[in-house]
C-alpha cells in the first residue's frame, strides 16, 4: 500500500549489539536508508516515530565482559554511548535511542512474555542440556568449544567451527570443554518455554508469500526457504544470568531469549519516546492506520519477518510489518567486513579522520549500498565518487551558481525576464524530479533515488553550461539574470531532495541561499528564492580528497590484514601425524646431551656444527639452525638428542645423531632443553 493510506508511520532500526562500536557495514545496510526514509517522510509533513537502541542481552555481551573482566552492565554502558554518539554525530536523525536493559524495557519485554504465558501460548519442553558443575551453570553453546568433528580444528565454539565455518551443536564437539572453568560439562536435565512457530506457518505462508508480494527479492526468497524447510518450535528462555528474568514460577535463573525481548524493545522505545513527548504510543503499534517498516540487515530476516510477526500476531493486540527492505552486506576491499578481526572501518574513527565529512560517507554507502546484493566498499570508490560527483557535480553546480550571482548581481537573487525555449526545457526538466526520487524511494530503492538527486545536479550544470551566462554579461544583463534565476532556484530544490541523503550539505547550502521554503513539496518549482533576496557568500560543500590520503587508509587495512595473518600463523597447530606402535616409539635412544663446542659450517648460512656430550661418546652433530641461534648461545646448554639416527654427510661433515626443536607455526625455533639436573646421556622415554 502507498504512504497515502498511512496516517503515521512507525520505522525501526535493528537495534546494534551494545558489545562493539558500529562500522560502514551497519551504516549502510540498516542506519543511512532508515534515515533517509525517516527524513523523506518527515519532509513530506508526515507522523513518524524513528526509532532504535542498544540491544544490551545475549551471549556475546556476557562472554565480553568475562573477557574484559568486567560486568555486563559496563560493557553496555560503554558501548551504548558509543554507538549513540557515532550515529549523532552522522546525523542519523532516530526520535529515540534507548536501550534494553531499561527499566521500561523490562517491565515491557516480561508483561509481553507473562500475557502469551497467560494466554497458553507457549510450551514447556524439558531436555538435557551442557552443565558446568563447578561454575553451577548451564551452558550456551558460545560457552564450550571443543574439537569440530568436521576439520579437527581444537578450538570450534559449541555453536560455529570458525576455521571451517560448519555450523554445529555442542553435542556434536569431541572433546568438549566448559568455557567457564575449562572443565568437561554434564549433561543435565532443564526447562524451557517454546513458542510453537510451527503453528503459525500457514499463516505465515499466506501473509508474506500471498500479502506481500511487494517485498524484496532478497528478503522474501529468505523467508520462503524457512518455510520450505519449516518451522519448529523455539525455546524463548535460557538459561543465563544476564538478561530479563523469565517471569514465570518454575524459571529461577532463566532469562527470555535475546531475540524474544530485542524487538520488542522497539515498542519499549516507542513508549518513552511517547510518554516524552505527549504522544499514545498505542497509536504508533497498534492502529492499522500506522504503517510499520523495520529495516534490518539481512541476517535478521528470520527475526523480523517470521519470528517476531508471529509473535505480535500472538499477542493479537498489534499491527505487523507492512514492510521490511533488509539489505545484503556490505564488504571491504573485498574482504568480508569482521569485528574480531578488526576488518572495517568505524566510524568513531573516521569522524576523526574525516572531520566535517559525514555527507561523503553517507552518499558513497548509499550509491554503493548493498540493497540487491552484496556489495564491496573500497578507498578508490570513496575518493572517485567524492571527486568526480559531490565535488565536479553537485558542488560544481552549486558553487558557480552563487559565486556568479555575486559577481553579477552584488549576491542578489536576479530577477526572472522572458523565458526562451532553453529555459522551458529546463523548467519542464526540473519539475520531474521530486516524483521520480519519491517513487525510487517509496519503493525502497535508494541508489537509484540518489541517481536522480545527482541528475538534477547534472541538468543544473548543462544549463549553465549551454548558456554560458559568463559570456552574455557583457552584452545582455538582462538574459543573465533570468539564467542566474533559473539556476538558483535548482539550487533550491537541490537543498530540498538531498535533504534525505546529505543532511549538512543541504543545511548548509539552504543557509547559503536563505531559503524558506524547504518542504518536499517546494521542490521543482521555480519561485522557491524570492527575487531581490540576499544569497550569503559561497561556502564549499565539498572539497577533493587527495590519493595520500586514501592511501593511508588502504595502508591502515593492510596493516590489520599482516598483524591477522601473522596471529592466525602464530595459533595454527601442524595436523597430527600418524599412529605408531610403542615399539616405533623404543626404536629410538632420545637421551640428554650437553653442547660442548658450536661453531658455523663454512660457506653455509644454516648450518652449525656442535660437539655433543651424549653421555656414550663426545660426538659432532650438524644441525640447520643457524638462523635461529647463534654458536656462542647454544654452548652449555642441554639438548635432546636422537642418538642412534644413521649417521649422514651434511656438506662433507659427518653428523651423528639429531638435536631436537619445537618449530611454532610461523616457523620460529625454540629448543627443547631438558632440564639442567638431567645427567648427559639420561636416556628419555
Ligand atoms: N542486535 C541484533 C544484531 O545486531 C539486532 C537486533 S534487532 C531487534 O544482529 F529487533 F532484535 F531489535
Ligand atoms: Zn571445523
Amino acid at each position: 500500500m502507498s504512504n497515502k493510506n498511512y496516517n503515521r508511520f512507525t520505522l525501526t532500526a535493528a537495534l546494534p549489539y551494545a558489545n562493539g562500536p558500529v562500522h560502514i557495514g551497519h551504516l549502510a545496510g540498516v542506519y543511512v536508508p532508515a534515515d533517509i526514509y525517516a527524513r523523506f517522510l518527515r519532509q513530506q509533513g508526515k507522523d513518524v516515530a524513528f526509532i532504535c537502541g542498544s540491544d544490551e542481552h545475549g551471549v556475546a555481551i556476557e562472554l565480553r565482559a568475562r573477557k574484559e573482566g568486567v560486568t555486563p552492565q559496563q560493557v553496555v554502558d560503554k558501548y551504548h554511548n558509543q554507538i549513540k554518539n557515532s550515529f549523532e554525530q552522522f546525523g542519523i536523525s532516530f526520535d529515540i535511542y534507548s536501550r534494553t536493559s531499561s527499566e521500561t524495557h523490562h517491565k515491557t519485554a516480561s508483561d509481553y512474555f507473562k500475557k502469551l504465558y497467560e494466554n497458553g501460548k507457549f510450551e514447556e519442553h524439558s531436555s538435557e542440556q551442557f552443565y558446568d558443575q563447578k561454575e553451577k551453570q548451564f551452558l550456551a553453546d558460545r560457552y564450550i568449544k571443543g574439537t569440530c568433528p568436521t576439520c579437527s580444528f581444537p578450538e570450534a565454539y559449541g555453536d560455529q567451527c570458525e576455521s571451517c565455518g560448519s555450523t554445529l551443536s555442542p553435542a556434536e564437539l569431541i572433546n568438549p570443554k566448559s568455557m567457564l572453568s575449562g572443565e568437561s560439562p554434564i549433561m543435565k536435565e532443564t526447562k524451557h518455554w517454546y513458542f510453537p512457530l510451527n503453528e503459525y506457518e500457514d499463516w505465515l505462508r499466506q501473509w508474506i508469500l500471498e500479502d506481500h508480494k511487494e517485498w524484496k527479492s532478497n528478503v522474501a526468497g529468505q523467508c520462503k526457504s524457512w518455510l520450505d524447510n519449516g518451522l519448529r518450535p523455539r525455546p524463548m528462555t535460557r538459561d543465563l544470568d544476564w538478561g530479563i528474568p523469565v517471569p514465570v514460577e518454575g524459571a529461577e535463573g532463566k532469562v527470555l531469549y535475546v531475540w524474544f525481548d530485542a524487538p520488542i524493545g522497539y515498542i519499549s522505545a516507542t513508549k518513552d519516546w511517547a510518554a516524552d513527548k505527549g504522544k499514545n504510543w498505542e497509536d504508533y503499534w497498534k492502529k492499522e492506520d500506522t504503517r510499520l517498516v523495520h529495516f534490518i540487515g539481512k541476517d535478521n530476516i528470520v527475526f523480523h519477518c517470521v519470528i517476531f510477526p508471529a509473535l505480535l500476531k500472538a499477542d493479537g493486540d498489534y499491527i505487523l510489518p507492512d514492510n521490511v527492505p533488509a539489505n545484503e552486506f556490505l564488504n571491504l576491499e573485498s574482504n568480508k567486513i569482521s569485528t574480531s578481526r578488526n576488518w572495517a572501518v568505524w566510524l568513531h574513527e573516521y569522524l576523526e579522520e574525516f572531520p566535517e565529512k559525514q555527507d561523503v560517507l553517507r552518499y558513497v554507502l548509499t550509491a554503493n549500498a548493498p540493497e540487491t546484493k552484496d556489495n564491496d566498499f573500497t578507498w578508490k570508490d570513496f575518493q572517485s565518487r567524492n571527486n568526480s560527483e559531490l565535488v565536479a557535480i553537485f558542488g560544481n553546480f552549486v558553487n558557480r551558481a552563487v559565486v556568479l550571482t555575486h559577481k553579477y548581481f552584488d549576491g542578489k537573487i536576479p530577477v526572472r525576464g522572458a523565458l526562451d525555449g532553453r529555459d522551458q526545457e529546463v523548467i519542464d526538466e526540473i519539475k520531474t524530479f521530486r516524483d521520480k526520487v519519491e517513487s525510487s524511494l517509496e519503493q525502497f530503492r535508494f541508489r537509484e533515488a540518489l541517481n536522480h538527486l545527482m541528475d538534477l545536479a547534472r541538468v543544473g550544470n548543462k544549463y549553465l553550461a549551454d548558456t554560458e551566462p559568463w559570456k552574455l554579461i557583457k552584452t545582455d544583463e538582462t538574459r543573465v539574470a533570468t539564467i542566474m534565476n533559473l539556476a538558483l532556484q535548482i539550487a533550491g530544490s537541490l537543498t530540498i531532495l538531498s535533504e534525505p541523503f546529505l543532511p549538512f550539505t543541504s543545511e548548509k547550502l539552504r543557509g547559503m541561499l536563505n531559503q524558506e521554503n524547504t518542504k518536499w513539496s517546494d521542490a521543482g518549482s521555480i519561485d522557491l528564492l524570492n527575487e531581490g533576496q540576499k544569497i550569503d557568500e559561497p561556502v564549499l560543500l565539498f572539497e577533493k580528497i587527495e590519493d595520500k590520503v586514501v592511501e593511508e587508509q588502504v595502508q591502515k587495512l593492510m596493516d590489520t590484514k599482516k598483524a591477522n595473518e601473522a596471529e592466525a600463523s602464530a595459533s595454527k597447530v601442524t595436523p597430527a601425524k600418524e599412529e605408531m606402535t610403542f615399539d616405533d616409539f623404543m626404536k629410538m635412544d632420545l637421551r640428554v646431551g650437553e653442547i660442548k663446542t658450536a661453531e658455523k659450517v663454512e660457506k653455509s648460512n644454516k648450518l652449525l656444527k656442535f660437539t655433543v656430550d651424549t653421555g656414550l661418546d663426545q660426538r659432532t652433530i650438524v644441525s640447520g639452525i643457524a638462523k635461529h641461534f647463534t654458536p656462542e648461545e647454544m654452548i652449555g646448554k642441554k639438548v635432546t638428542v636422537l642418538a642412534n639416527l644413521a649417521p649422514r654427510k651434511i656438506m662433507g661433515i659427518e653428523s651423528q645423531g639429531m638435536l631436537l626443536f619445537a618449530e611454532n607455526a610461523d616457523g620460529s625455533l625454540k629448543a627443547v632443553t631438558p632440564n639442567s639436573e638431567a645427567d648427559n646421556g639420561a636416556t628419555i622415554s
